[in-house]
């Protein structure tokens, strides 16, 4: 499994030969205008809820690759009238064997319209249990408890968690859901597209550090593999080195805090 970072909450993941896209916001998105959206394939798109940061590049990638929209009903019509014509309507807490995997609709605290305003059906996410391992992508979700559900129902190995606040969870909310779903290899989504969804990456990693758990924020165009701990140990060993690095060049730029400050922004 390959997994890669298109900004905001949209992410390819190449799993059992296929390609799976899920809530694709890429040209509105200042961060990610080095991606090429028309150069994106895949087989299936999968959309969370009907926000446009969440759909926006949908119909364009959708006409061009002829991909597989899955989403709850109310998406997958609409996507229909769009043009659409493949679509897989589900709905929160079903499940259905797909050739990569098999797909949990699950609960999402959030709401959802789409861009006119108009009934975007439930906010949902995603729990992809494939053969090589199981991938929750929780979508626009505030925490809850109903994430405990889900360890009884899967063993979550990577968990896709907003981060950002403000709209959906925070970093200490998400440590939190990473608790309830039992899984400690969290890739963070949501977070600095916006002014108001802005994080400091090095205090929320060492947050999740902190709390046992291994936060994950991939460059926006970077792709990692799935199910390879050595890789894992890699990427924190990145990550780890690329915070030294950025801590030098602050001392360079003069920007160096004093360390009892550094402390109590932890
Ligand atoms: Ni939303
Ligand atoms: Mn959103």
């Amino acid at each position: 499994m390959k997994l890669t970072y298109y900004g905001h909450s949209c992410f390819l993941l190449e799993v059992a030969d296929k390609k799976v896209l899920f809530d694709p916001f890429i040209t509105p998105n200042e961060l990610a205008k080095d991606i090429d959206v028309d150069s994106i394939e895949c087989d299936y798109i999968l959309v969370s809820h009907g926000h446009e940061d969440h759909l926006a590049d949908l119909v364009r990638i959708g006409k061009r690759t002829g991909a597989t929209v899955v989403s709850n009903y109310e998406i997958v019509n609409w996507a229909a009238k769009q043009g659409l014509d493949k679509g897989h309507p589900m709905n929160t807490g079903g499940t259905w064997n797909f050739d990569f995997g098999r797909v949990r609709l699950c609960n999402a605290v959030h709401s959802s319209s789409f861009p006119d305003g108009s009934y975007a059906g439930l906010a949902g996410g995603f729990v992809i249990e494939a053969e090589a391992g199981t991938l929750y992508y929780a979508g626009d979700t505030a925490l809850t408890t109903d994430m405990r559900l889900l360890t009884q129902q899967h063993n979550i190995d990577y968990a896709l968690l907003p981060i950002g606040d403000n709209f959906t969870m925070g970093i200490d909310d998400a440590i939190q859901a990473s608790n309830y779903i039992n899984c400690g290899n969290v890739v963070g989504m949501h977070y600095d597209t916006f002014p108001p969804i802005k994080i400091n990456h090095h205090e929320a990693r060492g947050k999740f550090a902190a709390a046992g758990a291994t936060l994950h924020l991939m460059e926006i165009g970077s792709s990692m593999p799935l199910f390879e701990q050595e890789h894992d140990e890699e990427l924190r060993m990145g990550g780890v080195v690329q915070e030294l690095v950025s801590e030098a060049q602050d001392a360079v730029n003069g920007e160096v805090k004093p360390a009892a400050e550094d402390k109590a922004e932890q």
